[in-house]
């Protein structure tokens, strides 16, 4: 099993340590549940004992119990020589891996909740007050309306909501230019289904947000980083698709500074080279030059029509509205509608006439969020200093999250550790499109002030219990 196949089952053994009881049995489960339900099919080898507890940071004897449990369940064949494989199991012929995803983000979202402390989300956890009364209000709207219902583009008073909110930002925006869509993830994956082909290459940055680069990979891209140097030459070769998060960027917070902007949206139209600025982050700017104010889309420095935006209601207001949306040339909107329609006739009304609603109330909307978010930033940055004074990070300017550094090994054995603390982290490696950033990882400050000390606190006793190498986690076990 080679490095990558290893970090999938990683990831796909997702948060297996959260339970109650001990270890082997905690990981024969969540083994027994991935060959149930066909993810590792009959046939696929897992890895030597050896290499799994090296990764898991467990002791090797949790592994062999663990394979030795399964394989009296019958459900691994183990052969002196051979390793340990996925045994033929008696069931449905359903299960594929293919085309599945195995990303630790997503899969986190899919664990039913076990009282780990998710720091791997970056998402509000509860509905703002001001959501109840738009929908209320919403719902009300709904009496005397004439209209089916399917509008793959957009409810029309969202697409005038959105339109107006581009042209108050100086981007003048006309409805027809504007997409609604289930959150900005169904945005990404509308725009690599309409503009790139299996092997075609998308640019990112790197870090970047790791649900773009599983969009692009669902898509068969060659997603390859670029930094600002290499820029000019990237774009000369002519991707599909280069995907920016210029603010708030989601893992880091960072926003870029006006004229790396310019430069952006006139290389990427010199070069005719369709440019994402996702800017689901956006409207929360907190810190640095652009402190309160939401610094100006790449479109407005774009000539020509390559520039296109996609945003989100998520992070502003909750990710459970579901609605986001694209900006981008009118003839482009319709054949993204076209081809959203195949699938999906667009999205849930009343959730878009309370964006609506939300929308004309986005002064409020942000004054409720924004100082809060930059006191929970100040929060985590000053617990991290004080209880572990040996990372590293740059205070993020906007956003959710920021972007730690771990002195010495790598996050995806600590994150296991961290995990038998009760605290789930992102590790670095997600974020990037090449699979390094090992010594990093992702902190959300999302939380209220006591819970994030809870969680500092309990990455400070993971630490502590890790060697680097996670040896010395074997003699901490600790239990959630
Ligand atoms: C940068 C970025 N883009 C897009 C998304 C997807 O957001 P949505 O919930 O609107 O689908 C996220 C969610 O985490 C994000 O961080």
């Amino acid at each position: 099993m080679n490095r990558a196949n290893l970090d999938d089952l990683v990831d796909l053994l997702g948060r297996w340590a959260s339970g109650r009881g001990p270890l082997h049995l905690l990981l024969a489960a969540r083994l027994r549940a991935l060959i149930d339900d066909g993810v590792l099919p009959p046939g696929e080898p897992l890895p030597p004992d050896r290499v799994l507890a090296r990764r898991l940071a467990v002791g090797r004897g949790t592994v062999v119990a663990a394979y030795d449990l399964l394989r009296q369940e019958g459900r691994v064949l183990r052969r002196q020589g051979s390793g340990t494989r996925v045994a033929a199991l008696d069931l449905p012929a359903t299960r594929t891996t293919d085309g599945v995803p195995a990303n630790p983000l997503l899969l986190h979202i899919l664990h039913p909740p076990d009282g780990v402390a998710l720091l791997t989300c970056a998402a509000p956890d509860e509905p703002p007050p001001l959501l109840a009364e738009a929908y209320a209000r919403a719902a009300w709207s709904l009496a005397g309306l004439r209209d089916i219902g399917y509008q793959p583009a957009g409810v029309p008073a969202l697409r005038a909501a959105l339109a107006g909110y581009y042209t108050a930002r100086g981007l003048r925006t006309a409805p027809e230019e504007i997409m609604v869509t289930t959150g900005a993830q169904q945005a990404l994956t509308l725009l690599a289904g309409l503009l790139v082909a299996p092997g075609d290459t998308v640019l990112t940055e790197s870090p970047t947000y790791p649900g773009a680069l599983e969009v692009f990979r669902h898509a068969a891209a060659v997603v390859r980083p670029v930094t600002p140097e290499g820029l000019r030459a990237a774009l000369r070769e002519r991707p599909a698709l280069a995907y920016f998060v210029p603010t708030a960027r989601n893992p880091d917070g960072a926003i870029m500074p006006n004229p790396g902007r310019r430069r952006l949206a006139e290389l990427a139209a010199e070069h005719d080279v369709p440019l994402v600025d996702d800017e689901v982050c956006a409207e929360l700017c907190f810190s640095g030059d652009t402190a309160g104010a939401t610094p100006p889309p790449l479109a407005s420095f774009g000539r020509g029509e390559q520039v296109i935006t996609i945003g989100s209601l998520s992070k502003l207001v909750w990710g459970g509205l579901r609605v986001g949306w694209i900006r981008a040339a009118a003839p482009l909107v319709s054949r993204l509608s076209r081809l959203r329609a195949v699938h999906d006739l667009g999205g849930e009304v009343i959730s878009q006439l309370a964006a609506a609603e939300l929308l004309g109330r986005l002064d409020e909307v942000r004054a409720r969020r924004v100082p809060e978010l930059a006191a929970r930033h100040a929060h985590l940055c000053a617990e991290l200093r004080a209880r572990l004074p040996s990372w590293t990070f740059e205070p993020a300017l906007g956003g959710q999250t920021v972007w730690v550094r771990i002195p010495r090994g790598e996050v995806d054995a600590f994150a296991q550790v961290a995990l038998r603390h009760g605290v789930a982290v992102p590790p670095g490696r997600s974020f990037d499109p090449l699979g390094g950033h090992a010594d990093r990882m992702r902190l959300h400050f999302l939380l209220p002030e006591e819970e994030l000390s809870r969680a500092v606190n309990n990455l400070a006793l993971a630490w502590a219990a890790f060697d680097g190498t996670g040896r010395a986690a074997v003699r901490h076990t600790l239990v959630v």
